[in-house]
């Protein structure tokens, strides 16, 4: 039985162990490539703490499932969670994490996306109008931002039932902040000492500032749902955001109601969860339609005879005619997943594939870089949407070595919302619009800020 020491591994140096070779925003790249060079399952440093790498399908959705008894998030999650108020679902454990998941969850699910349809089809309709103006000013643009902006309004309205309208006002402090939010938690995440504690960097003050900004607007909306209960306490029985049905328990002195801290920090855990991931799943989308034009005629194709004489979806239920769109998104989220990184450790000490490893010990899983094994997929690194609509070429692929939402008990609570954001937004896009990549532009690269983001994705859009 190996020792985790024994285990195969990028050599270090003695105090620093590999922390000079992880640069933060590339951090999940280098141990995709390391993963590559010493295998399914294998070990680095950083300073002293040794950490183990695993990228065997099998075993991670195994970890995954074994929660939270047996393994929980890395604590340094925890701890860097709550240390900015992020006390939520994300990073707890054990039986706060039940409660929490127990109450938020169905808060979610009550408010279901169904009843929500009217929101996203307003939010939806507004980044429409604003493609039309991009299309007829004929200037390149990054829509990346648009998709940001889609996004942070519309878990923003699902959170605390509120129209930010970021995506026409621009002075709107909340998307830029998440953003810097989630890059600090990266470079947070790879340190090997929390100096930040002790001395602040530019960035570190810049992301003080983004955290006070981002307190304050959910605490103002907050106090808001408080008012709206007070006037009409109806509202309990039929809360209209997350935020109200949170505030509802405590109302009907439910012993397991959150306290306020933990309100606040449930809706900072949803903005921070729901926002980035499905906007940079868009993203990529966008990015490879506008790369591959055979794919973009058949999403329009598919759109147009699902949409018909319309611009846009009309009836939620026009998501599952849309296959092949859906199947496009599938495979951008297989090529670029945007949440690739999934961090545990063991609650005791246990075996895993028989190296013996001790209770407390970082487990870095890479469920994103099953989708570009080649042991997984067919033509792992070529886009194939037709993989995902049964196309008997693809019959050998390992569809359980795709979980771009997780899995086991704390699988991603906001997977259909996601879903139905993407497909909204990119059905939108291909009803109306024909995508090319900015020809001028610099390429786009890959930058790891804990979601896997597109640098930029520069386009120029046309009126179909
Ligand atoms: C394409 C978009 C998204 C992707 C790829 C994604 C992916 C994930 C992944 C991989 C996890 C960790 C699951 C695990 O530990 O097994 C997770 C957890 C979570 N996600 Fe998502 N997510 C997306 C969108 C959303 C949205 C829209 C929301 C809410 C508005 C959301 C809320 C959460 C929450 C609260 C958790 C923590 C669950 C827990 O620990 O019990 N996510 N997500």
């Amino acid at each position: 039985m190996p020792a985790i020491e024994q285990l195969p591994g990028p050599a270090g140096l003695p105090l620093l162990g590999n922390a000079l070779q992880l640069k933060s925003s590339q951090v999940y790249r280098q141990l995709c490539e390391w993963a590559d060079r010493y295998g399914s399952i294998y070990t680095f440093r950083i300073g002293r703490r040794r950490i183990l790498v695993i990228s065997d399908a099998a075993l991670i959705g195994e970890l995954l499932r074994d929660r939270p008894e047996k393994f929980r998030r890395w604590s340094k999650m925890e701890e860097l969670g709550l240390e900015v108020g992020a006390d939520g679902v994300f990073v707890a454990e054990g039986q706060k994490w039940r409660r929490h998941r127990e109450l938020v969850v169905p808060a979610f699910d009550k408010l279901h996306v169904k009843h929500f349809w009217s929101r996203l089809e307003a939010v939806t309709e507004r980044l429409e109008n604003h493609w039309r103006a991009r299309a007829i000013a004929r200037r390149a643009f990054d829509i990346r931002q648009d998709s940001m902006s889609y996004t942070v309004d519309i878990v923003a309205g699902f959170a605390f039932g509120h129209d930010l309208n970021t995506l026409n006002d621009k002075d709107s402090v909340l998307q830029g902040h998440l953003s810097q939010f989630l890059h600090t938690a990266a470079r947070r995440q790879a340190a090997i000492f929390p100096y930040w504690r002790y001395l602040k960097s530019k960035l570190d003050r810049k992301f003080d500032a983004s955290l006070a900004q981002i307190n304050q607007t959910v605490n103002e909306m907050i106090a808001q749902a408080r008012v709206r209960i007070a006037v009409d306490p109806s509202l309990c029985e039929r809360p209209g955001n997350m935020v109200e049905a949170l505030v509802a328990y405590q109302n009907n002195n439910d012993t397991r109601a959150l306290s306020d801290g933990e309100i606040v920090g449930n809706v900072l855990t949803f903005l921070l969860a729901g926002e980035d991931t499905t906007a940079n799943t868009i993203a990529w989308t966008i990015y490879y339609m506008a790369r591959h034009p055979d794919i973009q005629r058949e999403m329009q194709r598919e759109v147009d005879s699902v949409i018909g004489a319309g611009t846009r979806l009309s009836d939620i239920r026009q998501i599952d005619e849309l296959r092949y769109v859906n199947a496009v998104i599938q495979e951008s989220m297989r090529l670029k997943p945007v949440f690739p990184l999934l961090t545990l450790e063991p609650n005791q000490d246990v075996l895993i594939d028989n190296v013996s490893v001790t209770r407390g010990t970082p487990l870095f899983l890479l469920p994103g870089h099953l989708g570009q094994q080649s042991g997984c997929f067919t033509d792992a690194w070529q886009m194939r949407p037709e993989r995902w609509l049964d196309d008997a070429r693809y019959v050998d692929d390992n569809h359980k070595a795709f979980m771009p939402f997780g899995s086991g008990p704390r699988y991603c609570p906001g997977h259909r919302l996601a879903k139905l954001e993407c497909l909204m937004a990119i059905s939108t896009l291909a009803r109306n619009f024909h995508v090319l990549p900015d020809p001028d532009a610099v390429e786009t690269s890959e930058i790891y800020a804990f979601t896997l983001c597109p640098s930029h994705v520069p386009v120029l859009l046309s009126k179909r």
